[in-house]
């Protein structure tokens, strides 16, 4: 049995008083009995005041994003390395933001993947099309796709250390949840292209969904057998609403 993770992904959202707000809102929600693993993500400046302010709770910190370099000249980019020593244990990698407004490639989010695992981040990877691709029947395709990159640059082995988010495009930020059924279709579908490299590994990866969950339809997702939790965005950036979700994850 998979233990659900809900991971909040702030994006370009917050301040410091949010994050010590909101972290140590959680902790206290929560103390030692969380009902599933948690994961806040907030922009790179607050991470070290979100890793103080989860420090002896069941909260673990994530970045948003990462470099697929170590170090060098790479004006304005922050390695794993880094976000190790500030107390991350999860990346993001891939989110369809980064791919569509910074014309990130399935290559190099295959080599930020690599990166972060390197420094012993594990890299929630993140995958989905866009309406249209939906609408041309291309999600599997586009899906397969983006998690094949990885597969070729870092290996099934690779997946015992990572999560996977499916996060349909049409879904983000619209207030268009998939159903639960659209969802599972795709969980499984994903499921199943690693399997068929090796199915221990298959059954046991965390593959979240994310796209307009909250509160009040979380529970109908999770329900699903190959959703393990989510990847949430607006609703993760007050306590109830988050709290909420992570309890419909117990
Ligand atoms: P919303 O939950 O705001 O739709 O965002 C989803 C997302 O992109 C999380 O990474």
């Amino acid at each position: 049995m998979r233990r659900k993770l809900v991971a909040g992904n702030w994006k370009m959202h917050g301040s410091r008083e949010l994050t010590r707000t909101l972290v140590s809102g959680l902790a206290a929600e929560f103390g030692a009995a969380a009902p599933c693993d948690m994961a806040v993500c907030p922009p790179y400046p607050y991470l070290e005041e979100a890793a103080r302010a989860a420090a002896g709770s069941p909260v673990a910190v994530g970045a948003q994003d990462v470099s697929d370099q170590d170090q060098g000249a790479y004006t304005g980019q922050v390695s794993a390395a880094m976000l190790a020593e500030l107390g991350c244990r999860y990346a993001i990698v891939g989110h369809s933001e980064r791919r569509t407004l910074n014309g990130e490639s399935d290559e190099l989010v295959a080599a930020k993947f690599r990166a972060a695992q390197g420094q012993g981040l594990v890299p929630i990877l993140c995958v989905g099309e866009s309406l249209e691709e939906r609408e041309a029947d291309e999600t599997e395709a586009v899906v397969g796709r983006q998690l094949r990159a990885v597969l070729a640059a870092a290996g099934i082995g690779a997946f015992e250390q990572a999560v996977i988010a499916y996060e349909p495009i049409w879904a983000i930020g619209t207030g268009r949840t998939a159903s639960p059924e659209q969802a599972q279709a795709v969980h499984a579908y994903i499921r199943g292209l690693l399997a068929a490299e090796n199915a221990k590994i298959a059954d046991f990866v965390k593959v979240l969904y994310g796209g307009s969950v909250k509160a009040a339809n979380a529970a109908d997702i999770f329900a699903m057998p190959d959703v393990d939790g989510g990847l949430v965005g607006g609703a993760s950036l007050e306590v109830e609403g988050f709290a909420g979700i992570c309890r419909a994850a117990g």
